[in-house]
Parts: structure tokens; sequence; C-alpha cells
């Protein structure tokens, strides 16, 4: 089975092959194609790789190329994880948001819509590429935001195409830990968008365990989301959000702490990613050494401002390692052997809120098998957040609308109803900063 990587010179590419090395079933991933515009990039992530590997019997064969339709012709499934434009446009992001006094990140609020912008295009260009040369591959796509542009995919593949994100399972787990529940045993009740979901209960056996959580002071003070919201929060909203959540309903503090940090979490990883690049290349050291220290310091300073901010202290030895790969090897692995599964992914809703029409992306539980991912039927949410995601979902919408017709006009739309941008006039020099930065926005007009 073959497995193309886009975005195959990236950071976290060995976190997918260190999951891959430890699958030894039947039907498991053989091959794997690296691309990446960028050369030098794939040298360094192949050398990581190549060291993984080393003393593992029929570890999966790694090639790498720049040229895309022949990384994606006779591919079985491709994970989708680009950054357009890089960390420089990360930062940049985040800059000119914080520089006019709103929330710079690259998912959520402005920073985000600017991402979306120039991301969407070239991820519609790829869903178009692989509907074309490999119309039965499965996508998945890792790519920020995640849930717009797998909705953008999912116009040109359908449910081929499935987003994912670690943070919903990261909070499921945790929550489960906290109550003393194997996560396996626990039926995570968690709805929302990509990055603005809430857990509204755990299930074990039937039983719902997340009002003793709601109703222990201490134990909602053990754990990342417990301490970066606050028990009485908690306790006023009866239910865990997902952490992203902090930039809304923290987002004075938020913004306030970003704008006051020495360098932006994006200005931050891009100093950090070249010197990995630069040494990892290098044939007198050992560039799993240098991914593994580099990758240490990159999970302890995650969402570092908003922990402050919070006093949540730093993050826990079992949260460190995220399990991004993990949800990627288990959808595949659903998919490929016809292993049922229940995952949190970014499908389209049909149906499932009610309040969003049927091609809406959502991130919710499915049921996975070898048809698919199938979103499972979900209570409907509060209003307060039903407001939000419809909020958000709307300016998803723009900024696909924008990507589409290139229109300035609803790119500012985008920008001025998101909720975390308060005034239309904020809109306007967001997007005239934002195209003077990024060439990527050149398609606007
Ligand atoms: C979490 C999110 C991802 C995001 C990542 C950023 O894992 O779910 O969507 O890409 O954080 O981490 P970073 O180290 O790049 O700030
Ligand atoms: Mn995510």
């Amino acid at each position: 089975m073959r497995l193309t990587i886009l975005g195959g010179g990236g950071f976290r590419v060995p976190l997918v092959y260190g999951a891959l090395l430890s699958d030894r079933g039947a039907g498991r991933v053989t091959e794997v194609v690296l691309h990446d515009p960028d050369d030098g990039r794939l040298h360094a992530v192949a050398r990581v790789l190549a060291e993984q590997a080393s003393g593992v019997p029929d570890a999966p064969r790694v090639t790498t190329t720049t040229d895309l339709d022949e990384a994606l012709r006779g591919a079985d499934f491709v994970f989708s994880a680009i950054r357009v434009g890089g960390l420089q446009g990360r930062a940049d992001d985040e800059r000119v948001a914080l520089a006019e006094g709103v929330l710079g990140q690259e998912t959520v609020g402005a920073g985000g819509i600017a991402y979306g912008l120039r991301t969407v295009p070239v991820a519609v260009d790829i869903a178009r590429r692989v509907a074309r040369l490999a119309p039965e591959a499965w996508v998945i796509n890792f790519t920020n935001p995640a849930g717009l542009v797998t909705e953008a995919m999912s116009r040109h593949l359908g449910d081929r195409v499935i987003g994912i994100c670690d943070s919903p399972v990261g909070l499921g787990r945790r929550v489960a830990r906290t109550l003393g529940v194997r996560p396996e045993d626990a039926w995570i009740d968690y709805v929302g968008l990509n990055h603005l979901g809430w857990l509204r209960g755990l299930r074990v056996e039937g039983r719902d365990e997340l009002p003793r959580l709601l109703a222990d002071r201490a134990l909602l003070g053990s754990f990342e989301e417990g301490r970066l919201f606050g028990a009485d929060w908690l306790q006023s909203l009866g239910a865990i959000p997902n952490e992203y959540l902090h930039y809304y309903y923290f987002n004075r503090e938020a913004v306030r702490a970003y704008q006051e940090a020495e360098k932006t979490r994006g200005a931050f990883l891009r100093e950090q990613q070249a010197r990995f690049y630069d040494e990892a290349r290098r044939a007198d050291v050992s560039a799993l050494g240098v991914w593994e220290r580099t990758r240490a310091e990159r999970e302890a300073t995650y969402m570092a401002e908003n922990r402050q901010t919070a006093g949540a202290g730093e993050r826990e030895a079992e949260d460190l390692s995220g399990g991004y790969e993990k949800v990627a090897l288990a959808l595949m692995r659903a998919i490929a052997r016809d292993e049922r599964t229940t995952l949190i992914l970014n499908v389209r809703n049909r149906g499932t809120l009610s309040v969003l029409d049927a091609d809406a992306v959502v991130e919710v539980p499915c049921l996975v098998d070898a048809n698919g991912a199938h979103p499972v039927a979900a209570a409907p949410l509060p209003g307060h957040a039903t407001g939000l995601v419809c909020a958000v979902k709307a300016v998803e919408r723009e900024v696909l609308a924008a990507a589409g017709s290139g229109s300035r006009a609803t790119a500012v739309k985008a920008f001025a109803l998101h909720p975390l941008v308060d005034s239309v006039q904020v809109a306007r020099r967001l997007l005239e900063e934002y195209t003077a930065v990024h060439p990527g926005l050149g398609y606007l007009s």
C-alpha cells in the first residue's frame, strides 16, 4: 500500500513514519512517497526517517519527489500537511493582526482567515489533481485551518477527503484520564467545528461521567483544559471546551499576552525550524537526535502564553506526545482493513448539526470503516455554542467564496464577520496589510 505525504519535508513527518514503523499488521503501508516543493527540506526529513528505520525489518520504503503529479499517481492514501507561505507566512499572519489589536494566531480569527485565504486555492488545486490522477485514493487532510480546507477539498473529492486534528482526541484522553477511565472504554460526546468544539459528555457503559468531573473542583484543576479555563467557567458552561476556545472566552488576555510576547509562535518556530533544517542536513550529526530535541522544545512551549495568562503552569509529560499521527494511522487502518472504529473527524455534516447545511464540514464523532467516515447523530449544541459555530461557519463560507471569485470585497466580509474582529474598518485594513505582505494573496483583486 502506498502513502503519499504532501508537505513531506515537514517537521511532523517523522511522527507519521514512526507510527508506520510500529504497524506490523497485514495490509500496512509498504511505500511512502514524500512530496515537497523544497528539496532541501525533503533531504533533511528523509535523513531522519532513515535513522528511524535502521534495524527495523520491512520498514516502509521512502522515496522523495518535488513533482506533485508524480507523487499522486498510484497513491492509495494521501496525507496533506502543507503550509502555504511557510512559517514566515505564519509569523506575518500573527504580526499583522496583533498590530491591529486583534488576535494573531494560525487558525483562529484574523490570522486564520489570512492563512485560509492563501491555502484554499492551493488545496483546491491538489484536490482536482487527486480527482484526476488518483480517483480511488483517500485524502487525509491535516492542513490548517483544517475544517475550512477540508470543506474546500470536499467540493472536488466528496467524502474521499477527511480532515483530522489531534486536539479533540487529546481533550478526550485527558478528561478520561482525570476520571480514571480508559479512553478506549469511553464514548466521547464532542461536537463543533475544527478548533471550535465542546466535550459535553463522556459515557462509560451508558453512564455519563462528566458531571462527576464538573462537580469536583480539585479534579477540574488537575488537567490542561481545567487549568486553562478555570473551574468556575467550566461549571458555568457545563462542558469542557477545546483549548482553542481560550482565544474566544479569554480573548482580551490572550491578545495582550501575544502582543507582549518577545516573539510570536510563528516567529519562534521559524527560527527554531530553520536551525533544525540546517543541522539535520549535516553529515556529522544525527538528524534523528536533532529532530527529537527540537520536537521536545516545540511541544513544551505549545500555547505557552495562554497557559501563562491562566496561571496554568507547565504541560504534563503525557500531553507532550500530541497524538496526531495516531489519529491518522487509526483512520487509515480502519479504511484500508475495514477495522471499524470511532474517531472524531472533520467530515460533511449531513444533518448531524441541524443548524448547518449538509455540506458544511463539522468536527464530530464518526464511525469509520472501509466505506469511509460516517458522522454519528449528536444532540444539538446550546444556543451560545450554536451562535459561535454558525458565525464562524459563515466566515469560512466567505473565505471559500473569496478564494473562488478572487473578490476583495468578499475577503473583507470574511474578516469583518468574524466574532473576534471588532470593526469593518479593522477588516479593511487587515486585508490591505495582508495582501501587501503575502504573495499568495495576489489573486485577490
Ligand atoms: C495543535 C493543533 C494543530 C496545530 C498545532 C500547532 O496540535 O491541533 O492544528 O497545527 O497544534 O502546534 P505548533 O507547535 O505549530 O504551534
Ligand atoms: Mn488542529
